[in-house]
């Protein structure tokens, strides 16, 4: 499925890929699923999209060809593969910082400017992360194979273990490096796959409470469920005073935000951030951050998982430095995580087939993605099957 316009997906015949490198490996899709990232190509706000671009960077499927250079990739294994390209071999891939590799991201030249430095590539994303062909598709090129992708055990269900490739192994990411500790209280915004996961994930590294923040019943109520978590509806009440009320006055000890540069907001904020994003004087909607960081207790640590472009205004810096908080983000190190993730999967310790609400045929991929960015019918993730 191809990306040919802004809010415009099709789609259509494109030649197969080949190998062009040695480390490189040929998989056949089993299934691939939306991500809150690909909304952001969607609607325009990450840009360096072509028409025609295959999305896509969720996935699992198996191995039907391999390059020479790979060792640990065989044909016929079934394999779920890092949203990431790392190279396994650059500082930052020897420092488990795989999303940040300086070998996997043939453009650097287009973030050099606006972040000071180039991130890693990422498969099915804007070329400003490499271009790569995405996962929406009968068979895919998996760049780096023996790096990214992993063999899943035979116990772990398909629905289950395509969700390390990405919103799994990012919520971990988010647990991990935000140093959630056990005993603490942790805080959600947005309870999408991403949000999901890290409230369960967080419980399972042993935070006595977890919250989560959103405004989608059908959302909540999987959290509950599946992450044992309290959950609050931020548009029926003051969010940061809900949570001072249930933490002793103090608030959580880690906020972490899995919501991103779309976040709706139904007060009079939420109106200037979407006229400035939509004049381009701004390029993210960043309301729950700001949220998170004014809830955060004292000294304790903010991380934003959701994607942000750029610039924002109104940020409470002043908040940060006073309140001596721990500020932190990333992409997805999808290595880091995944075996750790899959061996979770294979214990049953972590569910995630209640996330793939919907399941579809490739070709009604569109209307996939308008049930999943309008969160129609309950739609949490829509999962492609390319071969039925
Ligand atoms: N860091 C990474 O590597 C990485 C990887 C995957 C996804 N992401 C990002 O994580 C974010 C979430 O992804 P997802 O797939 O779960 O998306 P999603 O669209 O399914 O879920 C986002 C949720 O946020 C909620 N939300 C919107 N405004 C809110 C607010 N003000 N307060 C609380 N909740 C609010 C929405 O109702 C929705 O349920 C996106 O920005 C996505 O780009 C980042
Ligand atoms: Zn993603
Ligand atoms: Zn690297």
């Amino acid at each position: 499925m191809t990306w040919t316009g802004i809010n415009q997906l099709s789609v259509e015949d494109v030649p197969e890929p080949q190998l062009l490198n040695d480390h490189d490996v040929i998989l056949k899709v089993t299934r691939t699923t939306t991500c809150g990232s690909d909304l952001h190509l969607l609607s325009g706000y990450i840009p360096f999209m072509r028409a025609g671009d295959v999305i896509g960077h969720e996935f699992m499927g198996e191995v039907v060809e391999v390059g020479k250079g790979v060792r640990d990739r065989r044909v016929g294994d079934r394999v779920v593969v890092a949203s990431f390209v790392s190279c396994g071999a650059c500082w930052y891939c020897h420092h488990e910082l795989y999303s940040l590799c300086d070998n996997s991201n043939p453009n650097p030249g287009i973030t050099e400017g606006l972040w000071g430095q180039a991130i890693g590539g990422c498969l099915g994303y804007s070329h400003a992360v490499g271009g790569y062909a995405g996962s929406h598709a009968e068979y895919m090129r998996v760049p780096f194979a023996d790096v990214g992708s992993f063999v899943v055990p035979d116990g772990v269900p398909d629905d289950r273990a395509l969700f390390a490739s990405d919103a799994a192994s990012t919520a971990f990411t988010g647990v991990d490096l935000a140093g959630v500790q056990p005993g603490d209280t942790v805080a959600v915004w947005g309870a999408g796959a991403v949000g999901q996961m890290a409230a369960r994930l967080s419980s399972i590294v042993g935070a006595e409470r977890v919250f989560v923040v959103d405004r989608f019943p059908e959302r909540l109520a999987q959290a509950r469920t599946h992450a044992g978590a309290e959950t609050i509806d931020y548009t029926t009440t003051d969010v940061a005073a809900e949570l001072r009320e249930h933490t002793g006055g103090r608030g959580p000890d880690v906020c972490i935000e899995a919501v991103g540069m779309e976040a709706h907001s139904p007060g009079p904020q939420g109106a200037y951030d979407a006229v400035k994003q939509q004049l381009r004087l701004q390029t993210d909607r960043p309301s729950a951050v700001r949220e998170a960081i004014m809830a955060c207790r004292k000294g304790g640590s903010v991380f934003t998982l959701g994607v942000f472009a750029a610039m924002v205004d109104k940020f409470p810096l002043g908040a940060v430095m006073n309140k001596g908080l721990t500020l932190r983000g990333a992409q997805v190190h999808g290595p880091r995580y995944i075996p750790r993730l899959l061996e979770l999967m294979d214990r049953g310790e972590l569910v995630t087939e209640h996330l793939a609400t919907h399941v579809l045929p490739l070709e009604e991929a569109p209307r996939g993605y308008e049930l999943f960015k309008e969160k129609a019918d309950g739609c949490v993730r829509a999962v492609f099957t390319p071969h039925g």
